[in-house]
């Protein structure tokens, strides 16, 4: 039996009675989708799996996404990402890699929908991932705002970023990695792809330009947009334990990580492996192809 229960936060929802090294029927899985769709966050919590069964989990949301940084990319495993402060290989990328407001593979034609992290390891100190609710966001703009950005497309590109109101820089591609990604536009308030609800999209991170509007008045408009949607009141900061596997709706959030150090002794670890999907999840297209 699949409970529900409140997170400490504005929004999101602990799940229990769900273990992924079992498997997720039909059923389950529709009930938990919708359960996403509504609550835009959900926390499994007590989990035990290992890749294989996660990557099963996974590939009920959707197609996982291999991360444009190939080298990033588990040996044996390229639809898995390992996050944290512990993976030599990409110590010094992976570390602090996601520390500013972003959308994951917004920077992509096709997007990401679901965006999941199984905690392994979690240190006793900070390493929290903090979710923002863009639909919450979105309907407290005033009509006059709402009227100004519909029908705008924003211009996303992977390392917008770097250097942007003091935020640190990503990690730099290499010219191979930047020709699979070139500049994308997407709506910026953009339907959901399941649910339709039209959302804010990934006004943080990426979005560096407004399609046939002036530089400058592009940067004020994100950055007025990016302030309003950081506040406190959209922000859920979820501080994981390990077994916890944390989904969340990619298309109506912006997520960032708490910096970390690197590891000093016991209790400093933060090691999540991480899933990002596209696409609908295929419980939904064989409903919509059955209709
Ligand atoms: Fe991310």
């Amino acid at each position: 039996m699949i409970r529900f229960e409140p997170l400490d936060g504005p929004f999101g929802r602990a799940v229990q009675g769900v273990d992924l090294s079992a498997g997720i029927d039909e059923e389950g899985f529709l009930a938990l989708s919708q359960a996403l769709y509504r609550h835009r966050l959900l926390v499994l919590k007590d989990q035990t799996c290992g890749k294989d069964a996660y990557l099963r989990f996974g590939r009920q949301w959707g197609i996982p996404i291999q991360h444009v940084i190939d080298t990033a990319r588990m040996p044996g495993y390229p639809d898995l990402l390992e996050v944290g402060n512990v993976t030599r290989r990409w110590r010094m990328y992976s570390r602090n890699t996601a520390v500013f407001w972003h959308t994951d593979q917004s920077y992509e034609a096709d997007v990401a929908t679901a965006t999941m992290l199984y905690a392994r390891k979690v240190p006793d100190l900070g390493g929290e991932t903090r979710l923002l609710d863009m639909k919450a966001a979105y309907d407290d703009l005033d009509q006059d705002m709402r009227g100004q950005i519909d029908g705008l497309l924003a211009i996303h590109y992977y390392g917008a970023t770097a250097g942007r109101d003091g935020e640190p820089p990503t990690q730099q591609l290499t010219e191979a990695q930047a020709a699979t990604v070139p500049p994308v536009s997407h709506p910026l308030v953009r339907a959901h792809s399941v649910t339709g609800e039209r959302v804010l999209y990934a006004v943080g991170g990426t979005a560096f330009g407004i399609e046939g509007m002036p530089n400058a008045d592009a940067d004020a408009l994100l950055r007025s947009l990016r302030t309003h949607c950081i506040q406190d009141r959209y922000v859920y900061a979820h501080q994981y334990e390990v077994g916890d596997v944390a989904i969340w709706d990619t298309q109506m959030t912006m997520h960032c990580a708490a910096p970390m150090d690197d590891p000093d002794g016991p209790g400093t670890e933060r090691l999540l492996w991480r899933i990002s999907v596209r696409g609908v999840p295929d419980a939904y297209a064989r409903k919509r192809a059955a209709a």
